[in-house]
């Protein structure tokens, strides 16, 4: 098979590295790809967004098919021009991905049909949220923006004053742009975080191994919120007793009540989830891999990744089972310093090369590109330096002594990923 997978980040190259160990592969395409992806895939400079160009490639290219990374593609409907186009597609179409591309969607859906999650309000109006904030004084709240806005539409609100701060930058000066013409406004919880992805056939779903993120860009979850600077897998914290309960009251009712609204989801549920003291419930979806989580968790799946994807789009998933190794593993983010507000771009990194058959060791690019024939900085979120251990703690000891192989001026990473694990392991 021909396989084009589209986007440009650690996602993408980890998505691309397990594409290539399918036996079933025997060329990988990337649009645009990256410096690291290039190493695997043929990269080719075109947009995520241009879908003229991606349909007109996959043609061309006579691909069997397309695996679409990021969210801004998915909700803007790419697998449903491509699917219009004859080319087959893995990645929900865009009736679907409004899971993600919502969050007023997402919030009444789960309203709708009783899927745990945090009490809420939205508005359309600015003075009606300020209304609400004025009334209903329990804070910290939590207000966000409806649609995509990078991961960072999300306001943590401590008082009321904070709050009218956040309703006026959401919805009157746009700050996230149009993800702010309706607002949430949400119940705080408290609790750890854990997400799990899941390969869903619009009737099946199948989680793969949990994991943590974290988002903040500061040691001890302090400074402002970022794409992700660092992951692991398994969360220790996601036990067999919550997976079952989420099974049973998130995973399957909200595939259902996709398929009921006439919205059949077929591709990758992510779910950010909230363990509370009353029980799990959903922080929010995405329709999507998450970035960093799929740099640690397709490293320990055992499947053939191209098997379950087509399982997904041929509505055969309850046929697979799922298969990941005991081993854990952990994705620390090298970013360049001053992400995620500026930093500079375009310094040479050094080291590549030491992850050359270095077998249980990755080095996802997530921001790299060539220029004049050496590998340079191009992003905030540059490399995502990933190990595989016997447990959680030796994960995390190989992956920060990879983090000292590579270098580039303005390196930066957060020293306490999968820290939280020393808890338990006390
Ligand atoms: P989201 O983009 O919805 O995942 O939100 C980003 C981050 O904000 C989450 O990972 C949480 O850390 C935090 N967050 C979102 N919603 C809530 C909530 N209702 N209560 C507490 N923290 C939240
Ligand atoms: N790591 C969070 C995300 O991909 O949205």
């Amino acid at each position: 098979m021909k396989i084009l997978v589209v986007g440009s980040g650690g996602r993408e190259h980890a998505l691309v590295k397990k594409i290539s160990e399918s036996k079933r592969v025997d060329k990988i395409y990337c649009l645009p790809g990256n410096a690291g992806i290039s190493k695997l895939a043929e990269c080719e400079n075109i947009s995520v967004m241009d879908f003229e160009g991606i349909a007109g490639y996959a043609l061309e290219k006579k691909v069997d098919m397309v695996v679409i990374g990021p969210d801004d593609p998915l909700v803007a409907g790419l697998a449903d021009f491509l699917w219009d186009k004859g080319i087959r597609s893995f990645g929900p179409k865009k009736k679907a991905a409004i899971l993600e591309g919502s969050k007023a969607f997402s919030k009444e859906l789960m309203k709708k049909y009783n899927i745990p999650t945090a009490d809420y309000e939205t508005f359309e109006n600015p003075e009606e949220a300020v209304e609400y904030l004025e009334k209903n004084r329990t804070f910290p709240i939590v207000l966000k923006a409806d649609g995509l806005a990078l991961g960072k539409g999300v306001l943590i609100c401590n008082d009321l004053s904070e709050a009218k701060e956040g309703v006026k930058e959401i919805m009157l000066d746009k700050k996230f742009g149009d993800a702010g013409n309706k607002l949430v406004i949400e119940e705080f919880m408290t609790g750890r975080e854990v997400s799990v992805l899941s390969f869903v056939d619009g009737k099946t779903i199948k989680p793969m191994a949990s994991a943590q993120d974290h988002k903040r860009a500061g040691d001890g979850d302090t400074g402002l919120n970022t794409g992700g600077m660092g992951t692991f897998s398994p969360s220790p914290f996601y036990t067999d007793e919550i997976d079952r309960y989420c099974k049973e009251y998130i995973f399957e009712p909200t595939v259902e009540a996709m398929a009921k609204e006439g919205r059949e989801f077929k591709g990758i549920i992510f779910f950010g989830l909230m363990l509370t003291e009353a029980g799990p419930k959903v922080l929010e979806y995405n329709a999507r891999f998450g970035d960093p989580e799929a740099q640690v968790v397709l490293p320990r799946m055992n499947n053939d990744i191209v098997d379950v994807m087509e399982a997904c789009i041929d509505g055969n998933l309850d046929k697979i089972t799922l298969d990941f190794k005991d081993e854990a593993c952990v994705c620390v983010v090298l970013a360049s310093k001053g992400y995620p507000l500026s930093y500079e771009k375009g310094f040479e990194i050094k080291g590549l090369e030491n992850f050359d058959d270095r077998e249980g060791y990755y080095c996802f690019h997530a921001g790299s590109k060539e220029k004049d024939g050496k590998i340079v900085t191009n992003g905030g979120r540059v490399l995502g330096i990933t190990a595989l251990g016997q447990d959680l703690k030796k994960a995390r000891e190989n992956a920060y002594k990879a983090t000292e192989w590579v270098n580039f001026e303005n390196k930066y990473c957060r020293k306490d990923i999968g820290k939280a694990i020393d808890d338990i392991y006390r």
